[in-house]
């Protein structure tokens, strides 16, 4: 018993951290056995969740049946695929190496194990690192711990920071992976990201969760809630793009900075309807200019104004100057994003999972009153609301609220026919629920 309370409190004490020093998978140096050196029946590939095991034990076939990943190495070989390529002029999209670095687990060659197969796609490896050193033994417990697991280089996904780092290498992307402007123009999916609504979409996905998040293993692991998931997921996207925009990648590879950082709808609207309104975080910009993109900046700032005002004040300054900066030039743009980044960096050392319990309900208010009036014309600030209202409004645990979900959904089904009016009066209702509850015919 004792020894399970210093796992646990060992788990928190990483969790607390907030930081983690292990490398990302992809670059950890150690052979990557394959998928089918973990989908043996007695360890991960049952068919069924074993009773009596920490561990559902059954990832394997739920990975192969209902994770997007396990495919994500098909897709290149599909018709979008094959456009995408023949218009970048790459010969395949399954063996060039920008496809494959985040379609699959695309390690050095000398890294590859005997059973293992780019075909996967992004398998157990990818996730949670080359099993090389701890395949034998990680699940000889208590013998080996755990923590010995992660000294032999087992990736920390339990770590919120470790695994938002981890997901953002792929759906955000690095300064040595990343899906251009030039690779959407070419027909890639617009990316969109946020870890706790992600994190649920996929670790649900299917008939069998990936892990089953219960009292065993909060006591193995530390229990995370989503507001703080959100949170701290907020503010790793937001770190991950200003520091891509102070790199080399943001240069782009023409007279344009590379327009993969700005907001796609800015360009990519319609010539029929002006949209533009002033908005106080563009800081007097007026109607013309495309702006950065900034969906997770703006959840960034709701969230300060909530937890800790002076923060938001200096996220706010920070993102008028980088937004003010975009008329000047792409130096004035970094030197901008720099600050910013410090008013984050302020903001992430006061967000814990103790420093938000109790909170949710403010921070669901202050994105919903700022959605109400109107902040978010912008489809990525409202797509970003949506997603933050929807897990905080779960967590919180509220019918009448969770019952607005879908239709709040319904006003962002299609991003080329985004109504702000529309979405905006939604938020308003859920801002009042004592006013209107109702009301069917917001236009
Ligand atoms: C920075 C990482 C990254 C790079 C580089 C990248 N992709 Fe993707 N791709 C993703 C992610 C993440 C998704 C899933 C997006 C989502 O659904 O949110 C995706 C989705 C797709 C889809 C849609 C899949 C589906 O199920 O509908 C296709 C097709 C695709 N990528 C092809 C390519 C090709 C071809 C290349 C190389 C030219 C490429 N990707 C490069 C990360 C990347
Ligand atoms: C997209 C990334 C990703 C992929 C792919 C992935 N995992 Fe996971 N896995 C995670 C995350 C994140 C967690 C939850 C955090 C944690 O407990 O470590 C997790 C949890 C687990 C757990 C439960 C841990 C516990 O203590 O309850 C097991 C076991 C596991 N994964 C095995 C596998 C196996 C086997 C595969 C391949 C068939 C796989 N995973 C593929 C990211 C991934
Ligand atoms: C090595 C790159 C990589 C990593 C790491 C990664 N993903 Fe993905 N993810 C992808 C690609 C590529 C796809 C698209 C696959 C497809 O469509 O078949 C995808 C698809 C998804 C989808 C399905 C999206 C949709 O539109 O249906 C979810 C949800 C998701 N990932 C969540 C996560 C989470 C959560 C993590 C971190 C625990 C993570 N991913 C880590 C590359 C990655
Ligand atoms: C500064 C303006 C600007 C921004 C911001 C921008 N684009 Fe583009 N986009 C363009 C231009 C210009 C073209 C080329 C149009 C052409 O070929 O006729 C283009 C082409 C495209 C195309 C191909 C359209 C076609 O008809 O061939 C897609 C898809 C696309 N962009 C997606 C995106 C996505 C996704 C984003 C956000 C990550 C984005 N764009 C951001 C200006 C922009």
């Amino acid at each position: 018993m004792s020894k399970m309370n210093r796992t646990a409190l060992a788990a928190v004490a990483v969790l607390l951290a907030g930081v983690t020093s292990a490398e990302l998978p992809e670059k950890d140096g150690h052979t990557h056995m394959g998928v089918a050196t973990c989908a043996a029946s007695q360890c991960h590939g049952s068919a069924v969740p074993r009773e009596g095991s920490n561990v559902l034990q059954n990832e394997y076939v739920s990975w192969a049946q209902d994770d997007a990943h396990s495919r994500a190495y098909d897709v290149l070989a599909n018709e979008q695929s094959k456009s995408i390529a023949a218009r970048l002029g790459l010969a395949s999209a399954t063996t060039a190496k920008i496809c494959l670095d985040c379609h699959a687990d695309n390690v050095p060659a000398q890294q590859r194990g005997e059973r293992f197969h780019l075909s996967d796609g992004v398998g157990c490896e990818s996730c949670h690192g080359g099993a090389e050193n701890w395949l034998a033994n990680h699940y000889n417990l208590p013998a080996v711990t755990h923590e010995a697991s992660l000294a032999a280089g087992l990736f920390p996904t339990e770590n919120v920071a470790a695994r938002s780092e981890l997901c953002l290498s792929c759906h955000l992307g690095t300064k040595d992976k990343f899906a251009s402007h030039r690779i959407m123009a070419a027909g890639h999916p617009r990316l969109a990201f946020e870890l706790d609504t992600f994190t649920e979409l996929w670790r649900t996905a299917g008939r069998q969760p990936h892990y089953r998040i219960d009292k065993d293993y909060g006591e193995r692991k530390g229990e995370v809630s989503h507001s703080y998931s959100w949170a701290a997921g907020l503010l790793a996207e937001g770190r991950q793009r200003l520091s891509l925009i102070r790199g080399p990648l943001f240069d782009g590879d023409g007279i344009f900075p590379e327009l993969g950082f700005y907001d796609c709808h800015a360009c990519h609207r319609s010539m029929k309807t002006v949209q533009w309104r002033p908005l106080p975080r563009h800081g007097g910009v007026g109607p013309g200019a495309p702006f950065l993109h900034d969906g997770t900046l703006v959840m960034s700032m709701a969230l300060a104004r909530a937890l800790s005002p002076t923060d938001g004040d200096a996220i706010e300054a920070g993102l008028i100057a980088m937004h003010r900066a975009g008329a000047d030039n792409v130096d004035a743009i970094r030197a901008a994003a720099r600050e910013l980044d410090g008013a984050l960096a302020s903001l992430q050392g006061k967000v814990t999972p103790r420093s938000l319990r109790g909170h949710e309900m403010t921070v669901l208010r202050e994105i919903l009153g700022t959605g109400a009036e109107g902040n978010y014309i912008d489809y990525i600030s409202a797509e970003q609301a949506f997603m933050a209202v929807q897990m905080l409004v779960i967590e919180i645990d509220d019918p009448w609220l969770e019952d607005q979900l879908d239709r709040i959904a319904d006003t962002l089904n299609n991003d080329e026919r985004y109504r702000p009016a529309q979405f905006a009066a939604m938020l308003a209702t859920l801002a009042e629920p004592e006013t209107e509850p109702e009301n069917e015919s917001i236009e």
